[in-house]
């Protein structure tokens, strides 16, 4: 538990409820109301930061947020208690045990999934498939292969050269990668992980270098045990997976399309881009969203000034000016349906694909229904110390 505590303390948007429903629809699915009622279960929650600021953002929502650490538990029920929260639990629970009781319409484990025995994977699968309510999605990160192939064998060589501590170690393999060995040269994913390192939160590397329990997954693989646990794959929580045109060239994305089956040219899509962690969505009996109300319905807002151009995997994609202009004043008088917001700015499939590659590249979001509630917590939680100032 000693390492767990350790891991940096971040906030995953990607796993607001507003977020996932907004994913899911993309998807191509209708996906449980955040701006309603709902219940939202995260699995491994450590000290309850995202889950926080969550439940100050949905005061609708009923949140329950579980981890096997005590210590975690108690630091997420004092901040809990602090920001006045009445609609979050935090419970200390192994996912071993059977603690859990209803069912939810929103499950999220992020950096869990990959991070324990494949044991401990079937228990949570079993977790999902007994707690998921029907319309129901779950969010699951997790490191994935081919993206993780190069730098696997460094997991190996920090943990052989850490006997005097992770940082001691990160230096050495640093200073082996500065002088030039074959490794570093033929896996330049590996030469730009190591030369990242020092940046890194402290607590990244023994999470994700030292952890006993760690594995990468390949994405077909999840995609057929959750299948087994009834749950189907809807899409990713990553905003720009939605589009191809962001991520891949023209010749890789013909090379993709030209295979035969969705599960070929799923896996294909993650050799195209080399991806080393996703954040995968299942959900259960999601109905279709067939004629595109949900989609038009998705709500968006602005986050601080709309550039004119936006960098994506593919590139930098810009747009005119004018449109910009427009878009600026409307997303001033505050979130507008993306259906209005077509409509506003001159109906044409461009417009709303723009508003979706904005979205996609995070300089509009999926609104959230107390954005403001959500500052004031982060604030708030920040003031205690419990993240860092940003
Ligand atoms: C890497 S942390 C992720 C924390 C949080 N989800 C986040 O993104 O900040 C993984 C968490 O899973 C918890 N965990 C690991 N195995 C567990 C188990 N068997 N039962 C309950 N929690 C577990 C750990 O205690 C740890 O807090």
């Amino acid at each position: 538990m000693a390492l767990q505590a350790s891991y940096p303390v971040t906030y995953q948007p990607e796993t607001a409820p507003s977020w996932l429903h907004h994913a899911a629809v993309l998807g191509g699915h209708l996906a449980p109301d955040p701006s309603g009622a709902f219940r939202y279960l995260e699995l491994g929650c450590g000290r309850g930061y995202s889950a926080l600021l969550h439940a100050a953002a949905h005061p609708n929502g009923r949140f329950v947020a579980v981890d096997a650490n005590p210590d975690a538990i108690a630091a997420a029920r004092d901040a809990a208690e602090a920001l006045k929260l009445s609609n979050i639990a935090f419970d200390t629970v192994d996912f071993a045990a059977n603690g859990f009781e209803g069912q939810f319409d929103f499950i999220v484990l992020h950096g869990v999934y990959s991070w324990v025995t494949a044991e401990t994977r079937a228990r949570l699968r079993a977790i999902l498939r007994e707690r998921l309510a029907p319309g129901g999605i779950s969010y699951v990160s997790y490191n994935s292969l081919p993206g993780w192939a190069g730098e696997l064998p460094l997991r190996r060589l920090l943990s052989e050269l850490s006997a005097d501590g992770v940082a001691a170690g990160a230096q050495m393999v640093d200073g082996l990668r500065k002088a030039g060995f074959a490794y570093f040269t033929a896996n330049p994913t590996a030469e730009r992980a190591v030369a990242g390192w020092s940046a890194r939160p402290e607590g990244y590397l023994a999470h994700e270098y030292l952890a006993d329990a760690w594995d990468c997954l390949w994405s077909v693989d999840v995609m057929d045990e959750m299948a087994e646990a009834g749950l189907a794959f809807a899409g990713s929580a990553t905003l720009r997976d939605h589009h191809d045109a962001l991520l891949l060239d023209e010749s890789a994305a013909r090379a993709v399309a030209a295979l035969a089956t969705p599960r070929q040219r799923m896996l294909a899509q993650d050799f195209a881009r080399n991806r080393g962690f996703r954040r995968d969505l299942f959900g259960r009996d999601l109905p279709p969203d067939s004629n595109g109300a949900a989609l038009r319905d998705l709500v968006i807002e602005s986050t601080g000034e709309i550039p004119e151009s936006i960098v994506v995997p593919r590139g930098r994609v810009s747009f005119q000016p004018a449109f910009i202009a427009a878009l600026r004043g409307l997303m001033a008088k505050g979130p507008q349906r993306l259906g209005d917001a077509v409509r506003a700015l001159g109906e044409s499939g461009d417009v709303a694909r723009n508003l979706m590659w904005l979205t996609a590249a995070g300089a509009l979001s999926p609104a959230v229904p107390d954005r403001a509630a959500r500052a004031a917590a982060r604030t708030a939680l920040a003031k205690m110390g419990v993240v860092p100032e940003s």
